[in-house]
């Protein structure tokens, strides 16, 4: 099949997608048509939820897309997951419908900087969020995401020293689970976790007295000091499906709501509102860049794709392959 190389504008292919089209049925067929597979997180809208073979957390994704055979996984997420998918599965094509789809917590994270930073404390073991670039995966010995994050901190000996990076509230929520108090924590941060409002969730608390407040350990400490439940985005999902409470306050990004609600619809959701209430930032707006309709383009023309030299995939792997073996054993 041949592949146009040269239609790509702004990072995306800029082209208007036929009136009565059915989009998703052309995407059910290129899919056919091209071994490919489509790839969701959970923060995606809910029609690309919908038409996707998997939708999962970071971890599950990383999980699926290193057990894949597909020639093509179309990767509906940010340009950190589209590289770890790129990572475990170097032999399939890794296309991301717009690769502005990028990431604020990664973002805080450069890699001359953190390099100098782990130069710094050789002694230390070296665990980075998936939220990285693949740059920082190289300088990581264990990768992990908020779902395991916990659990194989805790599986190190008590006097391992670490460097956590590079989420700020992660990294102090695990500090205060564990008592680690000698971790050192990379100073960044999700600007949508960080948003929401201890005020405006106290105020939703008086009506609605019997919701249960539940978040992401990427949200502010005073956030997760107020839940009845913090976890990753998975974690809330299963907490909402095993739990038999009916109302819930839900601080992270509203995305997953739409899980949520068709796993059981007679629970009512209220996402928690955040600071700034004009700018609907408990959407986040690169998680949002991703469309039905540049799927569709990214598919039939196969770009923009995500290419990574042989020596950062290599080099990248080992931490995100030391996560995945730990989390087999951890059960995760
Ligand atoms: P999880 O998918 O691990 O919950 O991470 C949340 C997130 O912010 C992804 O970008
Ligand atoms: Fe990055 Fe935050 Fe968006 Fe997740 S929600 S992709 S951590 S900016």
């Amino acid at each position: 099949m041949s592949v146009e190389n040269n239609i790509l504008k702004n990072g995306f292919v800029d082209k208007k997608v036929d009136e009565g089209l059915d989009v998703i049925e052309e995407i059910n067929k290129l899919k056919k048509e091209k071994n490919a597979v489509i790839l969701a997180h959970y923060y995606q809208t809910g029609d690309i939820q919908d038409i996707a073979d998997f939708v999962g957390d970071s971890l599950a994704l990383s999980q699926k897309a290193a057990e894949t055979d597909a020639d093509i996984i179309l990767f509906a997420g940010v340009h950190f997951m589209a590289e770890t998918a790129k990572i475990l599965a170097p032999n399939s094509k890794v296309l991301i419908p717009d690769l502005n789809a990028g990431c604020s917590l990664a973002d805080s994270c450069p890699p001359e900087e953190f390099k100098k930073f782990v130069e710094a404390h050789p002694d230390h073991l070296v665990i980075s969020y998936v939220n990285t670039t693949a740059e920082i995966k190289t300088l990581t010995d264990i990768c992990c995401t908020s779902t395991n994050a916990l659990k194989i901190v805790e599986s190190l000996p008590k006097d391992q020293k670490i460097i956590f990076a590079p989420d700020r509230n992660l990294g102090s929520y695990i500090k205060r689970m564990t008592g680690r108090e000698e971790m050192l924590i990379w100073n960044g941060a999700c600007h949508v976790h960080e948003e929401f409002s201890l005020e405006a969730i106290l105020e939703l608390k008086k009506e609605y007295p019997n919701a249960k407040v539940i978040s992401h350990p990427e949200c502010e400490k005073p956030i997760q000091l107020v839940s009845d439940f913090v976890g990753s985005t998975a974690a809330l999902l299963k907490f909402t499906n095993t739990d038999d409470n009916k109302e819930y306050i839900v601080a992270t990004e509203s995305g997953i709501l739409h899980q949520m609600k068709k796993q059981n619809p007679e629970k009512n959701y209220i996402v928690a509102p955040p600071k700034d209430s004009t700018c609907g930032c408990n959407d986040c707006n690169f998680m949002k860049l991703i469309t039905i309709n540049k799927m569709y383009n990214t598919l039939k023309y196969e770009t923009p794709e995500v290419k990574l030299s042989d020596d950062i995939i290599s080099k990248a792997r080992k931490s995100i392959d030391v996560m995945l073996d730990m989390s087999k054993k951890l059960n995760l």
